[in-house]
């Protein structure tokens, strides 16, 4: 089959496209047939190595210390069932799936093998298989950080970078789970995040959030701009900061805050679950969640799609279709 290996960190241009052995399913593993997967901020991430300050070594020991250890990136996909080991009872051959492979990877590949009970679900009859492989990377992140943060109905939560593929996740999320949301983004995405359900957007090439006098009761940070020195005066007493893009810095300041006011940061990693991704499946089939696609790319230009998301300007998810003559 066909897959997209890297054998080195660095830039785009380490991605080849190379045959490689097409995986067999151990007795309690699936083999999807991948019809999309997409590039995410973690693939520029394991790919290139750039890492938030004081986090460069730890991601060599997860990513491999001189060279990649696994050299297919992809976090997630969607697809169908081509074959299921002898002990599979969940799942038969044909069906469409959606499925998450977190910091295992590996679903830049035609084919995928996954555990029955790992995290894997029936594809949403009313998403595309393009929608489908972008349910989980930014829904599970988003998911995780607030399950954590315990966000409650009716409060106040803000998304810094509410445009990206865990911003727009986050923004639809909090929504669903009653909060009055406030999302922040550029002017070129003001739109889109009020109709994914931001009652208010700051446009932050006009305001700065954490001047303007407004308080909230969580504070969901993707693009690192809004550390807690800086956003502490905009979160009330009791008040959370997700932060779901941060540096050591605020990771050693956690007990510290958490000592000396009634303020709280919550670090990463978020934690991918089996039954996250079958929640998100359940909302997405109710109409009540839906990843937004920002740009598509065939398999053969995947290089192009990492230059893309290299830039830390995408909006919402970039897919990547595959096409197996069938
Ligand atoms: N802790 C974890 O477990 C975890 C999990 C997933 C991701 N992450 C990290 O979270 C970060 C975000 O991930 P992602 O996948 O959502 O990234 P992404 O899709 O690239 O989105 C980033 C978004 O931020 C917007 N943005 C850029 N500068 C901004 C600013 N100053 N204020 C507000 N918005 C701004 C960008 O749009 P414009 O430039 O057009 O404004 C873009 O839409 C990444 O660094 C990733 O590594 C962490």
């Amino acid at each position: 089959m066909k897959a997209v290996v890297y054998e080195r960190y660095g830039p785009p241009d380490v991605l080849q496209i190379k045959d490689v052995e097409e995986p067999t399913p151990k007795d309690n593993e699936v083999l999807i047939k991948t019809r999309a997967t997409t590039v995410t901020s973690g693939d520029w991430r394991a790919r290139s190595l750039q890492m938030p300050p004081g986090f460069g070594f730890l991601a060599r020991l997860v990513f491999g210390i001189s060279r990649p250890r696994q050299p297919v990136l992809g976090s997630e996909l969607a697809g169908d069932i081509e074959s299921v080991g002898k002990h599979v009872s969940r799942f038969k051959v044909g069906d469409p799936v959606c499925a998450f492979a977190g910091v295992r990877m590996g679903c830049h590949a035609e084919y995928k093998c996954m555990p029955e009970d790992g995290a894997l679900a029936l594809k949403p009859a009313n998403l595309t298989y393009d929608e489908a492989a972008a349910l989980s990377f930014g829904g599970m992140t988003a998911l995780g950080f607030f399950r954590r943060g315990k966000l409650q109905s009716g409060e106040r939560v803000l998304v810094n970078g509410a445009s990206g593929a865990v911003g727009t996740a986050a923004v639809q999320l909090a929504k669903h789970f009653g909060a009055d949301v406030t999302g922040v983004c550029s002017t070129a995405n003001v739109e889109l995040v009020r109709f994914l359900g931001a009652r208010h957007v700051i446009d932050y090439t006009k305001e700065d959030f954490t001047r303007n006098g407004e308080t909230y009761d969580v504070i969901v940070d993707t693009v690192g701009t809004a550390p807690f020195s800086r956003s502490k005066g905009s979160l009330r007493e009791g008040g959370r900061l997700l932060l779901v893009l941060g540096g050591l810095g605020d990771m050693l300041r956690m007990p510290w805050v958490s000592m000396t006011s009634r303020k709280k940061i919550v670090p990463g990693p978020a934690v991918g679950r089996a039954e996250g991704l079958r929640f998100l499946a359940e909302l997405a089939e109710r109409g009540e969640f839906k990843p937004v696609i920002g740009r598509r790319y065939p398999f053969e230009q995947i290089a192009e799609a990492h230059r893309y998301v290299d830039t830390g300007h995408k909006k919402g998810n970039v897919i990547i279709t595959l096409e197996h003559g069938d």
